[in-house]
């Protein structure tokens, strides 16, 4: 056993043990044959080399086997290979459809003869240094030290072998789990559904939380009792989704942000996914996640593997906030690429709302010199730069720069942008292709298509394009070749990667008729495959992923580009509500955020400026407006806020986010950054509809030192009086102990009006 092994604790030959930091997880083979969940929780024992309490004492073939097989006359036992166990009654850790137990499966696997495949034995376990690569896709790095345990599964008449591989992360207080299927046998076999893990729990009163959403109002958070029968939230539209998140949490009725048993999973996959909750048996509610049945059969010719993707589960006792900082630490220390984990991100403009299609060299150069004199740090250009993209009907695919509209070229371009001491970026949407374009000309075949239907601009159309056929590896070679070559000659310092159309038909010709349920897959893996060779050509390339703003924003991307376009929103009011139910899961230094033109250009509401801030300085800062056109004192306002956001930048991108009251749920939002030690907090504080003063209730903060003194002041916004007459005194600032502001909380009084943010500043003196 490697000495990394000390998470991982096999407690005679049936017992594992993983430990992190605060939790176990603990695997018991049922009868010596069958994987089932034991316990996951609160850590059991304090001591990782010991055996865990509670868990020593019951053998696997003892007295607990008994119960499970209490007498329950309409189960089907499994046979006699499998001791005749009643599946159903077990707290299964990867359920086989056909083997008696009716919840939905992890595995659907059938047969050359297309029998199902009703049985795996346990045969063997090994416990593993590090973690195996999971060929094609992204996972979470280990630290030194971690381990992996792998529980070998096997059908003796197929040759059907399965891994389920098991690491703890032992300070982001996570396991990640995957499966590895291999074919050992002489025949073909066919995957209907592979889950990359699959958990039972215990009878209880459980809610089910998700993030649901739509374009431009994604990831909003969504709370319910589990109700007898099956919950699921997925996508089927080839990307993660605007409509859904991989992420599904289930909470105990009484848990709340900062108390109570949570137990989450997010699937690190950016392709269709399925998280359901198999509540059709009360006692035994099953969780699953993995990719999508839906559009999937996958052929396994004898000696071929097929690896899932990741799914990072999280066990919190403090609530959605503790399972939302197991989330932010492996997101932000174990996905995002290693260059990136504590690397500042800059303070960008962007164009597209600025100028939209109306690309030109001098126009982007005042706009980068109207960003340069208050202190932005990169330039964005956005779509309209290239082939004759004057609109969003011609073009993606021919990625060269109009020579009317740059005509010095994009290095050109990047070299006047550099003279000027910012970094340059580029907008670029390398998975689409316009059927009015050269490319289309010249590989018509090149995009997702079924042969004999209506092809080109007849074909069905999103957004004027269709998608390139990434499951194909000439597709991949041409995208990798043609964005080296651009993004070198442009010398940028920074990508905005777009994607804006769903994935239907999902059809290739270049796989053969038993692969075609393969092209779903296959195209996130090529996707990769295009991402990992870019990543490690342009490592200081600051590369940011957008889906018509969040609609693939997970894991997956993050693991090649370490922050995602939030929303097409920029409403400040919208992306309260986004911001706070995207970190249920992201840390906000992965969460692309900007201050743009009022009346906003989505929503049509018009906030201060101030409130627009607030809002996007609490996640990767930038502004998404012709500052040209803005006024002086507007100006100032943006200088003050750079400045406001560089002194505090470490802070905001790599402190510790807790959310303190939801806008779902009431008329404020409130958040905090906080340092290590909590000696510097910054909370954000902002109100939706103008209230009467008087009634503001003070904000309750958390997670401040014990006993610590605090000076409270205004960090940042409006700082003129409250009342309705402007009468009522401004904010008590001053010295409060921990204990009081967490415990009645600081006695905020915002201005009058609507959407007004202040941001305050807590610095403990003693
Ligand atoms: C959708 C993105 O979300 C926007 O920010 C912008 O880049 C447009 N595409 C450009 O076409």
């Amino acid at each position: 056993m490697p000495a990394a092994a000390h998470m991982i604790r096999t407690i005679g030959n049936h017992v594992f043990h993983l430990a992190t930091q605060d939790s176990s997880y603990v695997i018991e083979i049922a009868g010596g044959v069958v994987p089932t969940l034991r316990y996951w929780g609160r850590r059991l024992d304090a001591d990782p080399s010991g055996d865990a309490v509670g868990v020593a004492g019951a053998g696997p073939d003892g007295r607990r086997l008994a119960e499970l097989n209490v007498d329950a006359p309409y189960r089907i036992n499994a046979g006699k290979r499998l001791q005749r166990l009643q599946l159903e009654g077990l707290r299964l850790e990867y359920g086989v459809q056909g083997s008696g137990d009716f919840r939905r499966p992890a595995l659907h696997a059938l047969d050359a003869e297309a029998f199902p495949i009703p049985q795996l034995v346990y045969r063997s376990h090994r416990v593993l240094s590090g973690k195996p690569e999971l060929a094609g896709l992204p996972s979470a790095r280990t630290a030194a030290g971690e381990a992996t345990l792998e529980l070998e599964l096997a059908d003796e008449v197929s040759g059907l072998r399965v891994v389920l591989s098991y690491t703890p992360h032992e300070s982001q207080n996570i396991i990640a789990r995957h499966v590895r299927v291999e074919n050992d046998g002489e025949q073909p076999l066919v995957l209907d559904r592979v889950m990359s893990a699959s958990v039972g729990f215990a009878p209880g009163a459980l809610d089910t939380v998700t993030l649901t959403g739509a374009w431009a109002g994604e990831r909003h958070v969504t709370r319910a009792p589990l109700a007898t029968g099956v919950f699921a939230t997925e996508s089927t539209r080839g990307t993660s989704s605007h409509i859904a998140n991989p992420f599904l949490a289930l909470a105990e009725r009484n848990a709340y942000e900062a108390h109570g048993d949570v137990y989450a999973a997010v699937l690190v996959y950016s392709g269709n996914f399925l998280a359901e909750v198999d509540a059709s048996l009360p006692q035994s509610p099953r969780l699953n996640i993995g990719i999508n049945p839906f559009e999937f059969r996958w052929r396994l010719d004898p000696g071929e593997a097929f690896t899932s993707p990741e799914a990072l589960l999280a066990y919190s006792g403090d609530g959605l906030s503790g399972m939302s900082r197991c989330f932010h630490s492996v997101i932000a220390e174990c996905i995002v690429p290693e260059h990136w984990t504590r690397r500042e991100r800059p303070v960008v403009l962007n164009s597209w709302e600025a100028q939209y299609f109306e690309v030109g060299e001098e126009a982007f150069l005042e706009l980068a010199d109207s960003a340069a004199k208050v202190g932005v740090e990169y330039v964005v250009l956005d779509d309209g730069w290239f082939g004759t993209r004057n609109g969003d009907d011609s073009s993606l695919g021919d990625w060269q720069e109009n020579p009317w509209k740059l005509p010095t070229g994009i290095d050109g371009l990047a070299h006047e942008v550099h003279a000027r001491g910012l970094g340059f970026g580029l907008w670029v949407e390398p998975e689409m292709i316009s059927p009015v374009s050269e490319l289309y000309n010249a590989h018509p075949d090149w995009c997702l298509h079924i042969p004999g239907r209506e092809r080109g601009a007849e074909a069905p159309l999103g957004r004027n394009q269709l998608v390139l056929d990434l499951s194909r590896e000439e597709v991949q070679e041409w995208m990798i070749g043609t964005f080296s070559e651009l993004f070198a000659r442009a010398g940028l310092d920074y990508v905005k990667w777009d994607m804006n159309r769903y994935l239907a038909p999902v059809a290739s010709p270049a796989l053969s008729a038993e692969r075609r349920g393969e092209v779903a897959h296959r195209y996130v893996l090529g996707l990769y495959r295009v991402l990992s060779v870019l990543r490690g050509r342009f490592p200081d390339v600051l590369f940011e992923s957008c889906a018509g703003g969040g609609g693939r924003f997970d894991a997956g991307m993050l693991a090649f580009m370490p922050q995602t376009w939030t929303s097409d929103n920029t409403d400040a009011v919208s992306r309260l509500f986004i911001q706070y139910g995207t970190s249920f899961v992201f840390p906000p230094v992965t969460m692309g955020a900007h201050v743009s033109a009022v009346p906003n250009h989505q929503v049509g509401r018009s906030t201060p400026l101030a409130t627009r801030g607030a809002v996007a300085m609490s996640a990767s800062f930038g502004y998404e407006a012709d500052l040209r056109e803005w006024s002086d004192a507007d100006r100032d306002e943006v200088r003050r806020q750079i400045e406001f956001y560089r002194r505090f930048r470490t802070l905001i991108q790599f402190g510790r986010f807790t959310r303190l009251e939801s806008p779902f749920e009431g008329n404020r939002a409130a958040w905090m950054f906080t340092d290590e030690g909590a000696r510097q907090v910054l909370l954000f504080v902002s109100r939706i509809r103008g209230e009467v003063s008087a009634a503001e209730p003070p904000v309750r903060l958390r997670e401040l030192a014990a006993g610590g003194l605090y000076e409270v002041s205004l960090a940042y916004g409006d700082a003129s009086p409250s009342g309705e007459d402007g009468s009522a005194p401004a904010d008590d600032y001053g010295m409060y102990r921990a204990a009081e502001l967490e415990n009645h909380g600081f006695p905020v009084r915002l201005p009058v009006g609507d959407y007004v943010s202040r941001v305050y500043n807590l610095h403990r003196v003693d």
